[in-house]
């Protein structure tokens, strides 16, 4: 796992940029896989402002995001589809019918869940997974438990989930209660994964991630696996995983 090490919320968005915008100049035609959450949207803006720029195109790339609220539409201000429309589609050349979000709305869970699977399979799979990190450790929406899940699968949100993005919605009784989400397996099959962390309430989770034991009770602990993660976090995030002497890129 390589580490880099950021001042601030803002060179850590624009080192992440960096790679998702290496991987796209050099495979246009690449699968992305994208996160939500507030920790990705200072490096989806950063993306933003070079494809304005002319630095960089997005008309080949596809896309594949992680997770979805159910019983969301897409047109809820607070559904993830919505969310990567305001935050990256809406302002680069990706072409709509190359992204992918799980349907929230789906009459059948299951179904959709098959079919999410489907669209990963015939992209080939993904080539760079970027991820953010629940304080459970969960990673998409693949929360504790005792089990790896594999594909995609809808998933009941444990309270800590809820309690954090509560602050999202009008109020507690609106966050959703289920959502889809793309499996542990999907993500762990992608060629390479990023994952960005910000903030010194996530030191404690990024050190057991990455230096505590692999448990599904700490799902992202599963990447300790995979052959080629790269972890960007600001200085407030990577306190306490300097702690255990990790090697650490400036
Ligand atoms: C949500 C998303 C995750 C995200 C997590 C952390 O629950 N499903 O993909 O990583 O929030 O969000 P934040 O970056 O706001 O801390």
């Amino acid at each position: 796992m390589r580490i880099y090490e950021c001042a601030d919320y803002s060179a850590m968005s624009r080192q992440a940029a960096n790679i998702i915008s290496a991987q796209v100049i050099l495979e246009p035609q690449c699968v992305l896989g994208l996160a939500t959450g507030s920790t990705p949207i200072g490096t989806y803006e950063q993306l933003v402002e070079w494809y304005k720029k002319g630095d960089l195109s997005f008309a080949g790339v596809r896309s594949v995001n992680l997770d979805e609220y159910r019983g969301l539409s897409a047109e809820h201000d607070q559904s993830y589809r919505y969310f990567m429309q305001t935050h990256l589609f809406d302002h680069v050349d990706i072409r709509r019918e190359n992204t992918n979000v799980p349907n929230g709305m789906a009459e059948d869970p299951a179904a959709e869940c098959a079919r999410y699977d489907q669209i990963i399979r015939d992209l080939g799979g993904i080539d760079l997974q970027l991820l953010g990190m629940g304080h459970n450790g969960h990673i998409g929406f693949n929360e504790p438990t005792d089990y790896f899940p594999l594909g995609t699968h809808l998933v009941d949100l444990t309270q800590s989930t809820i309690e954090a993005n509560k602050r999202f919605f009008a109020s507690e009784a609106d966050v959703p209660r289920q959502a889809l989400t793309m499996g542990v397996g999907s993500i762990m099959s992608a060629k390479s994964v990023l994952v960005v962390v910000s903030g010194a309430d996530k030191a404690a989770i990024v050190r057991s991630a990455f230096c505590g034991p692999i448990t599904p009770q700490v799902p992202a602990s599963i990447l300790q696996l995979h052959p080629h993660v790269t972890l960007v976090g600001d200085r407030a995030a990577l306190t306490e995983i300097r702690k255990e002497g990790v090697a650490v890129c400036g």
